[in-house]
Order: structure tokens, then sequence, then C-alpha cells
């Protein structure tokens, strides 16, 4: 089994996750909790992770929640059920833990459409500019960051600031198009987007309300601002969870990742959600990041403890920063994980 660990450490850079067999009749919800206890760890995981995941998680939430969650958690390990900019925030957030993320290819595109050094000559244009930073960015792009806000805080982040001051938003054009919208900010955006978010069609979604009249269309404010403009309702994950619940409707159709479902069906079982179909004939709105996690990744991760998220103590003293500005910011709004 050394053997087989050593392998496998080894190609962690090039596979991103431990790459070895897991006895496939073994009952991975039973050994995952037995990790658990064994190495007091707590697993985090967002919404969009598969079913299966999120009912073993300890804690389910968007990346505001999670956030919190992580900061305040007293487990020696925390195991994240996300993608990497979130696991890192995690790590940022509470250093002297252990960080594991399933794989480490569970990247994001948004994250991955902002390039800290590029950002940092794009900035130097802007020099009286405050940088609001979505949270889906690199650990290196926080540390460009004045202050960080999630798709739940980001009016009250935006509103946070002094009307005289300008405002960089990055990476998500189609969140910023939408605070614009809201906060009546003249705001920078920066050109970035997230896949999933943007691929749901117009016409698609307008044949669906057609059909079910009866239903409401909600979704999430990183879609693209025709899309939001047909909907019922707009918030984050956790925002769109809770309005089909208190919603008198029985029927929604969603447009965000579709793992949220999960919850949806869980909270409101006699409810219908369908999913918002994309341009692609693909019939789903799955994450291929957030997907990159399964079970016997996060198994493994909790067993050999491994990959770990590891930061350099300059990214993680100056990247916080703007992450405990926004915690500040959300405590006085009344944001509870
Ligand atoms: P929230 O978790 O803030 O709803 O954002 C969704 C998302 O795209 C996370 O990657
Ligand atoms: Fe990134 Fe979009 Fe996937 Fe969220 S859903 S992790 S924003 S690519």
């Amino acid at each position: 089994m050394a053997e087989v660990l050593f392998t496998a450490k080894k190609n962690l850079n090039k596979k991103g996750y431990l790459d070895i067999d897991v006895d496939p009749t073994m009952d991975l919800v039973e050994e995952i909790n037995k990790l658990k206890k064994e190495k007091n760890a707590i697993i985090l995981a967002h919404y969009y992770q598969e079913s299966e995941i999120q009912d073993v998680a300890d804690y389910i939430g968007d990346s505001l929640g999670l956030s919190q969650k992580a900061e305040s958690t007293e487990a020696d390990m925390i195991v994240f059920a996300g993608v990497h900019f979130m696991a890192e925030t995690a790590k940022m957030l509470n250093p002297t833990k252990k960080v594991v993320l399933p794989d480490l290819k569970a990247g994001c595109s948004l994250a991955d459409s902002c390039p800290a050094p590029i950002f940092k000559k794009f900035k130097e244009k802007y020099p009286d500019h405050v940088v609001v930073s979505y949270i889906n960015c690199t650990a290196e792009l926080k540390t460009l960051t004045d202050i960080c806000c999630t798709s739940s805080n980001a009016e009250a982040i935006i509103n946070s600031i002094p009307k005289d001051k300008g405002i960089i938003f990055a990476p998500d054009k189609n969140l910023g198009a939408y605070l614009v919208k809201k906060t009546g900010r003249d705001m920078i955006l920066w050109n970035g987007a997230c896949m999933v978010h943007e691929i749901f069609s117009h016409e698609k979604i307008t044949k669906l309300m057609v059909r079910h009249p009866e239903a409401k269309f909600i979704a999430h404010p990183e879609c693209e601002a025709h899309i939001l403009n047909m909907a019922h309702f707009i918030g984050s994950t956790t925002q769109l969870l809770k309005y089909t619940q208190n919603d008198p409707s029985d029927t929604f159709i969603v447009a965000t990742e579709s793992g949220i479902l999960h919850q949806m069906e869980l909270a409101s079982p006699h409810k219908t959600f369908i999913p918002a179909p994309p341009t692609n004939n693909c019939a789903c709105n799955d994450c291929p990041h957030m997907k990159r996690n399964t079970m016997e990744k996060l198994y493994l991760s909790m067993k050999y403890e491994l990959p770990e998220i590891i930061l350099e103590d300059w990214v993680i003293e100056k990247g916080r920063k703007c992450i405990d500005a926004m915690l500040e910011v959300s405590a006085k709004a009344g944001f509870k994980a």
C-alpha cells in the first residue's frame, strides 16, 4: 500500500487527486463518517456538489455561508467539497487548520478569467478606485482586492463604499452589470463570466414559461442580463433555496447549477423543480469543476489528508484582509451562516 500511495502522490500534480483504487463494495458513507470522528474533521459542501456528497456533509451552503463556517469551525481538518477558490478562502480564514480538497483541479472559469498579474496592470490605470472582487477568484487576486463579496451580500458590499469612490468590479461582468443596475453605481467591470451561468437559452426558457404559466422563474445573478430580465426572483443559491420554500408556487424553473435542486426537492418534496434549459443539447446544467469531486475522492482525501491546500504566508496575510472586510459588512447587515 505504501508503494501505491507513493505513486498516487507523484500523480497528484498531474491528475489533481489521489489515484488509488477504492474497493467498490465499501460503504463509503460509513467510512467517511468514521474518518470524520477519528480525525475531528468537518465536511463543508457547496450546493453544486453531487447529492451523495451533500448528504454526507456537515454543512451545505453558498459561498458566504461556507466562508463563515470555515472561519468559525473548531475541527482540526476542513474537507472542502467545492472548488479551489473556496478551499483557498477557507485556508485564509482559518490558517492553522489543515484544508483538503478532494480534487485540486476542481477550478472555476470565473477565477481563471482574471489572472492576478494582468489584473494588477489593469488596476494601476485606476489608482483611486476601490477594488471589489467576487469571492470566485484566486487567492492571489484577493491580495489585490480591497473588499470581497459573494452573490448573497454583493449589494450590501457595494452600498458600503462611499458614493464618491470609483469602483472596479472583478471578475464577473454579469454579476457586475446586475449590481450596476441595482445600486446605480457606475463601476468598471472586468470581462469574466461563469461558464455554467452563461449557457441558459432565452428562447427555450420562454417556451418553458409558456408551457408552465404557473411556474416562477428564478435565476442566479451570474446569469446574463437578458436571462435575469425574465426572472421573478434573483438571488444566491441560498436565497434561491429559501425563495422556493417560502413562495406559495408549486413549480419553479431554476437557472443555476443543477446541484441545488437536491436541497430544493428535500426542503419542498411536494413542489416541482425544472432546471432551466441551456443553449446546447445537454439536458443538464452541471459545473464540470464542481462535479470533479466524487465520493471516492472525498473518502481518499480524508483518509490520506491529501490534496492539501498550501498558501504562502504573505498571501494569507494580505489576501485575507478583503475577506475580513466582507465578513464585517456582512455581519453588520445581518447575514448569518
Ligand atoms: P453562491 O454560492 O454565492 O450562490 O455562488 C454560486 C457559485 O457559482 C459558486 O461557484
Ligand atoms: Fe465557477 Fe461557475 Fe463552476 Fe461556480 S458554477 S465554480 S462560478 S464555473
